[in-house]
């Protein structure tokens, strides 16, 4: 097999571009109406972004996981408290997410401040998960190291039986966060690597918008 020679994969981009004319003056009503055409355009899980954080040494890491609620405050996801993430999202107290939405040319990158969303909500949200997928927020220790699969399926399985046909209530370790972005850009693809980059920035309580060179 030919190896793929990645120096050569290239994508003119001819999209039409972004002025800040047609900006919302709030960053996640601009996401929110970015968001609804990826929807629409059929774009694969246009709500799975990529979450990075880092830990107490200040190395980073990132993993993907799903956007599940947006509101005027931010953006809301959903994992283990006991997680690797969580541990640096609690430590750190700030994220950044970033959504590729590459059949539209589009990339949304947002840094903020990350807390815990309230309690009822996140039972809210666990009690419409499919329950699969409740009893393996109850089974997974995740970020742990794992004997192996068996045992994993082996602690599914427990969880299952020992739920029966009961209502599965949220586990304390599993719920959800939310970042509040202090910086959002967002990025359409342009002709000749001229992309346009238009970022959104706090500024003494207001937001500002800035056109940044590609
Ligand atoms: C498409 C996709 C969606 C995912 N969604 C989530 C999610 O919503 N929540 C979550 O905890 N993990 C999700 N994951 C798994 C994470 O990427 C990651 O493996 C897991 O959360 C453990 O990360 P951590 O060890 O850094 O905490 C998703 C992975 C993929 C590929």
């Amino acid at each position: 097999m030919n190896p793929v020679d990645m120096a050569a994969l290239r994508e003119e981009y001819e999209t039409a571009g972004v002025v800040r004319a047609d900006l919302a003056a709030d960053p996640l009503a601009q996401f929110e109406r970015w968001f609804d055409e990826a929807h629409e355009a059929g774009v694969f899980e246009p709500n799975a972004m990529v979450l990075s954080t880092v830990d107490a040494e200040g190395a980073p890491d990132s993993r993907v996981v799903l956007l599940k609620g947006l509101d005027s405050d931010g953006l809301v996801f959903y994992t283990n408290y006991r997680s690797a993430k969580a541990a640096q999202i609690d430590t750190a107290g700030a994220a950044a997410l970033n959504f590729a939405w590459l059949p539209l040319h589009r990339q949304v990158r947002l840094r903020g401040t990350v807390d815990r969303v309230d309690p009822a909500r996140s039972d809210e949200y666990f009690a419409q998960r499919p329950r699969g997928s409740q009893i393996g927020a109850w089974a997974s220790q995740q970020s742990s190291v794992a004997v192996d699969r068996g045992a994993i399926e082996a602690a599914f399985a427990a969880a299952d039986t020992r739920f029966d046909d009961d209502p599965i209530d949220r586990p304390p370790h599993w719920g959800g966060f939310r970042l509040r972005p202090t910086e959002v850009e967002f990025w359409q693809g342009r002709r000749n690597r001229l992309h346009d980059r238009l970022r959104y920035r706090r500024d003494e309580g207001e937001w500002v918008i800035e056109r940044l060179q590609p």
